[in-house]
């Protein structure tokens, strides 16, 4: 899939400004503030125009990887945020695509980034130029001569921990399509002091500590070496090591890039062995010995070392051993030899230390050009790196500080220069009217420096070839003179009083208002230093080694070419090393990048803003940004400006047809703004103040939420009736798709509604034929029964008699007749006898003859009981009916009366006739006496009794007394009301008497008889008989009888029986009479 072509643009998301041309207002602070927004927010790179400002992240940041560089291939400078990688694509493409050589400038302190933003840019051209196995080699080469350079060149400082000690030009070269073909290297002043001293905090040069750590015990053994640091002088061993650095995996990197890089194997010895011969310099030490003609001399302490180093050079040690004690000096073809002293003994041998290896260096960078270099004779298209020291002010500044900053100063001047060449050149090429700009030029500065004649440089060497006696403060005596006047020379004894009284400006010092700030230098040391002396004795010592290397090394060493004149001084051959890297660089298409350090502490997202504030300016940024947009702040190409604001106007917007330029000029004139306000040039427009811009962009922004509302308005309406429409045919296929379905259902349950009904009726209709059938066969059925019985009877009637169904009752009859018969048969012979009186009766044979049984008994007791009476005489009769009548009146009521059942009724026990006593009595009665009897009567004052002839007679009661048969009192039957007696098995009896009649006046009467029970029945009999009445017999324990006026309650109590079975009575007062009964 092609990937979707994104126009985008600088100004798009911008933290801060990327370019800061569009800074408003221009300051110092607003620079500085934009800086650390961005800084702040990982943007580390920013723009003044086409310069790249670096501020180091000190910390791996996520922006190197292949996509970005994918990102940033073949994309203009303004259209990604600021990248190094855009300034290595734009000046890599002008390279392949326009014939330009380039030059990368990297410029910043010590630690700013300067040499990680070179092997950025190197890497980056490295992944976006051309491919192949042959072009893959020589990128490998170039890339790894870096860590072979940084192995010998840089050291750990208090700034950084992988400071480059030297300066470093690259020209890598390529051929017409863009594929690299090689490269050359330039070295510049390695700061080879540090072989023999470090400041407090540094360390030597990276190798030693690699070379020891890493080398193999053999390796060791061959160089003479010890692994332990501390047994060489020229290590500094309070900072051995670094953090986060393994010194021995480094060695062998470094060896494998040597090797790479072309090396051979003997090389590779050779250098190490020039290495270890340093190292071991450091611990050659001497002590003075005098001499007798007075001169000091030294002599080698422990000449130990001095053999070893001998040996590993192949130098003699007697050659090398005198070379360390005498100094020949040629004059006029006549040799003076000198003894040295110790100092100067020390000196020579740091001296000697100090060029073995500065040369070493330079051999070594020869040696990887000879390896890198361009195989082919073609023209060639060339890049150069420059990754050069900054601007450096230390505490104590000496000369190789001044060196530096001159070289810095120069670096600033090709910067203006080119700048305001290319600012210039643009404005021709774009044919637009140039106004001067005004900024500071640090020519005059540089003039200070290296002029010929009056130049610092210049004063030096001419104090270094003078004659006579040369010190550092004859120099400076000199400066004060040539240079006092100069503005920006400040000295305390120069001829200008301005410094007399500046107690900063001490008097051994001069000091220089760089452009980057005033730097004051230690004058000391300077004459010593241009000189660079070694004697020639130490030189041709060396050229005698059998150590070819070395011997290579020092061609001076040479007797045969002697040569008597100076070799240049450092001072002459930096500046003429500078006036050719400028001339060359001159000639190029010059990039810019500058190396911000954010703090001193080389940690991650720290930004000190007064540190950045000095860097800001001695690197002249402010300058930049006001050179740049001196004139007009802000270019862009006609197309790109066309295509970024065409919505701002309607006749651009969606499309203009026709040329760009056209198109922008409509679009400025619709906007209004202000005709002064830009310019159009050739193929730019050039916008006089970022304002403009700004205004632009944000009526661009403005106009782009307007657009995406436009466009979001427009989306969701073509979403929304998309939706809408896909709903409402969903709907008419869901309404279909149910309707059907509906109906269905309706049609189904009418369908079925339909069968229930049908069913019904015809269920009903099937149900009325069956019944209607039914019935006609039941009808049908009827008849024909009833006609069946109708024959069956008529059969029946017929021939009943001959039915055997009438035997069955006639067998029941005759059964029961046979059971019946045999019954009262059986029952004949068990009759019980005639006796009344028995009970027994047999059983019952069956039950259905019960009430028959039952009845057969009772009448068989009438009749037996008649049989019985029929016996009777008329006068048993009648004892039997008064027997009769007595049951009736007491049994079960008088306790007396079961014991009369027994005795017959005699009536008149006494038989008056008979009797001549009762002749007299008998005569007086004339009636048929029905009782005579001897009662006792009862007194009824006091219940003592006296014996009486009780007569009942048929119409009257009489008394008589026993013995003379006197009557006592006749009561006729009407006047007697009522007997009463207890319900005891006594034989008292009460007979009350009618009130009012003649007999009751005495009372009732009160008796006890024996046969009461006969003399009751008796009375009760003859009364009814006589008067009709039935006399009112009471039974009743307690009963009143009426004593003349009184009435008396006879009340009958249970007695004891020691009276023996006498009932006894007593009157106990006139109410009661007590009769107790036993
Ligand atoms: N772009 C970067 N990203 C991450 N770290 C960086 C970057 N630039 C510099 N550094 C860090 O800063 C240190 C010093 O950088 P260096 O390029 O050696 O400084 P200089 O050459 O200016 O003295 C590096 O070792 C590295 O740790
Ligand atoms: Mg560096």
């Amino acid at each position: 899939m092609a990937k979707m072509e994104v126009k985008t643009s600088l100004l798009d998301n911008m933290i801060g400004v990327g370019d800061m041309v569009l800074l408003e207002p221009l300051n110092e602070e607003t620079v500085i503030n934009n800086l650390k927004k961005r800084f702040d927010h990982n943007e580390i790179y920013t723009y003044i125009g086409s310069v790249v400002i670096s501020v180091n992240p000190y910390r791996s940041l996520p922006i190197y990887s292949p996509e970005k560089v994918e990102d940033y291939r073949n994309r203009n400078f303004y259209e990604l945020s600021p990248h190094i990688f855009a300034l290595s694509d734009e000046a890599y493409r002008s390279l392949r695509d326009q014939d330009k050589d380039q030059c990368i400038l990297i410029t910043g302190e010590s630690g700013a980034g300067k040499t990680e933003a070179s092997k950025l840019v190197m890497s980056y051209v490295a992944a976006v130029c051309g491919k192949g196995a042959e072009v893959n080699q020589v990128k490998e080469q170039l890339l790894q001569s870096n860590p072979v350079l940084e192995a010998f060149g840089n050291a750990k400082t208090v700034r950084n921990d992988n400071s480059s000690r030297f300066g470093k030009y690259m020209d890598i070269e390529f051929d017409f399509k863009g594929d690299p073909l090689g490269g050359v290297i330039s070295n510049y002043l390695l700061e080879k002091s540090r072989v023999v001293k470090q400041p407090r905090g540094e360390r030597n040069f990276h190798v030693f500590y690699q070379l020891l750590s890493g080398a193999s015990e053999e390796l060791l053994n061959k160089l003479k070496l010890e692994r332990d640091f501390s047994r060489y002088n020229y290590l500094s061993l309070d900072s051995a090591k670094v953090n986060g650095v393994d010194d021995a995996a480094n060695f062998r990197t470094v060896r494998n890039a040597m090797q790479i890089v072309g090396f051979m194997d003997h090389e590779v010895e050779s250098v190490l062995e020039v290495v270890a011969a340093v190292l071991k310099l450091g611990n050659i030490e001497f002590k003075p010995e005098s001499r007798v003609n007075g001169l000091d001399e030294s002599k080698i302490k422990d000449k130990n070392e001095l053999k070893e180093i001998c040996e590993l050079t192949g130098i003699d040690q007697s050659v090398l051993e005198r070379a360390f004690s005498f100094r020949t000096v040629e004059a006029k073809q006549e040799k003076v030899s000198t003894t040295l002293n110790v100092a100067q003994a020390y000196y020579a041998r740091d001296a000697l230390a100090k060029n073995l290896y500065s040369r070493l260096f330079s051999w070594l960078v020869n040696r990887i050009n000879e390896s890198i270099k361009a195989q082919t004779k073609v023209r060639k298209k060339v890049m150069g790196v420059l990754d050069i020291y900054g601007f450096e002010i230390f505490e104590d500044n000496s000369f190789e500080q001044f060196i530096i900053n001159y070289c810095n100063e120069k670096l600033q001047q090709i910067f203006i220069e080119l700048t305001l060449k290319e600012e210039q050149e643009e404005y021709i090429r774009e044919d637009i009217e140039w106004t001067h700009i005004e900024y500071f030029n640090n020519a005059i500065i540089c003039d200070l420096i290296e002029n010929n004649t009056n130049g610092i440089l210049a004063m030096l060497d001419e104090e270094c070839l003078r004659p006579g006696t040369v010190t550092d403060e004859t120099f400076l005596e000199k400066l004060n003179q040539v240079c006092a006047t100069h503005q920006h020379f400040e000295s305390r004894m120069s001829k200008c009083s301005r410094f007399l009284n500046d107690t900063s400006l001490p008097h051994s010092c001069f000091r220089i208002q760089h452009y980057a700030g005033k730097v004051l230098y230690q004058v000391e040391g300077f004459v010593d230093k241009n000189n660079d002396l070694l004697y020639r004795d130490l030189s041709q010592a060396m050229w005698k080694a059998g150590h070819a290397l070395i011997k290579s090394l020092f061609p001076e060493g040479n007797p045969a070419k002697i040569n008597l004149k100076r070799p240049p001084t450092a001072g002459s051959q930096f500046k003429a090393s500078v006036a050719t890297l400028m001339k060359n660089l001159q000639t190029k298409n010059p990039n810019y990048i500058r190396c911000i350090k954010p703090n001193d502490k080389k940690a991650a997202r720290i930004f000190n803003e007064g540190l950045v504030c000095h860097q800001v300016r001695y690197l002249g940024l402010l300058e930049n940004v006001r050179v740049r947009r001196a004139g007009y702040a802000f270019r862009q190409a006609y197309e790109p400006c066309l295509e970024r604001y065409k919505m701002l106007c309607k006749q651009t917007w969606p499309h203009w047809k026709g040329p760009a330029r056209a198109g922008v000029e409509v679009l400025f004139n619709e906007l209004e703004i202000p005709v002064e306000e830009y310019s159009f040039g050739r193929s730019k427009i050039f916008i006089r103040n970022p304002r403009t811009l700004f205004k632009l962009e944000d009526l661009r922004k403005q106009r782009l939420e307007d657009l995406a509302t436009l466009i979001q308005k427009i989306y969701r309406g073509w979403k929304c009736r998309t939706h809408f429409l896909l709903m409402r045919k969903s709907q008419i296929v869901i309404a279909a798709w149910y309707r059907r379905y509906a109906q269905q259902k309706r049609y189904q349950q009418i369908k079925s509604s339909t069968l229930v009904i049908q069913s019904y009726i015809r269920g009903w209709k099937a149900r009325k034929i069956l019944r209607e059938l039914k019935h006609q066969k039941r009808c049908e059925e009827a008849a024909t029964t009833i006609a069946a019985y109708w024959h069956g009877t008529q059969v029946r009637r017929e021939y009943r008699k001959f039915f055997r169904a009438n035997a069955g009752k006639k067998i029941y009859e005759f059964t029961l007749q046979r059971i019946v018969q045999k019954y009262f048969l059986e029952m004949k012979n068990k009759v019980p006898s005639l006796s009344p009186i028995d009970k027994n009766w047999p059983s019952r044979p069956y039950l259905f003859l019960d009430s028959t049984h039952k009845e057969l008994k009772r009448i068989f007791h009438l009749w037996r009981c008649k049989k019985y009476r029929d016996q009777f005489t008329d006068q048993q009769k009648l004892i039997y009916e008064e027997k009769l009548e007595a049951s009736e009146l007491f049994k079960d009521k008088k306790a007396l009366y079961p014991s009369s059942v027994g005795q017959p009724f005699q009536g008149p026990y006494l038989e008056i006739n008979k009797n001549p006593k009762y002749k007299k009595l008998k005569d007086a009665i004339e009636e048929k006496i029905i009782i005579a009897e001897v009662v006792n009567k009862i007194n009824r004052a006091n219940g003592k009794s006296t014996s009486r002839i009780f007569l009942l007679t048929n119409n009257n009661l009489l008394l008589a007394d026993q013995k003379s048969g006197q009557i006592k009192s006749e009561v006729p039957l009407v006047d007697v009301t009522k007997v009463s007696m207890s319900s005891q098995n006594d034989g008292f009896f009460a007979v009350h008497l009618k009130e009012g009649s003649e007999a009751a006046s005495k009372g009732d009467f009160l008796f006890s008889s024996d046969h009461l029970i006969e003399m009751a029945t008796k009375l009760y009999r003859t009364t009814l008989s006589q008067t009709r009445q039935k006399l009112n017999i009471e039974i009743s324990d307690e009963f009143l009888v009426q004593f003349r006026q009184d009435k008396v309650c006879v009340k009958f109590i249970q007695g004891n029986q020691k009276n023996g079975s006498v009932p006894t009575c007593k009157r106990k007062n006139n109410r009661l009479l007590e009769v107790a009964v036993p």
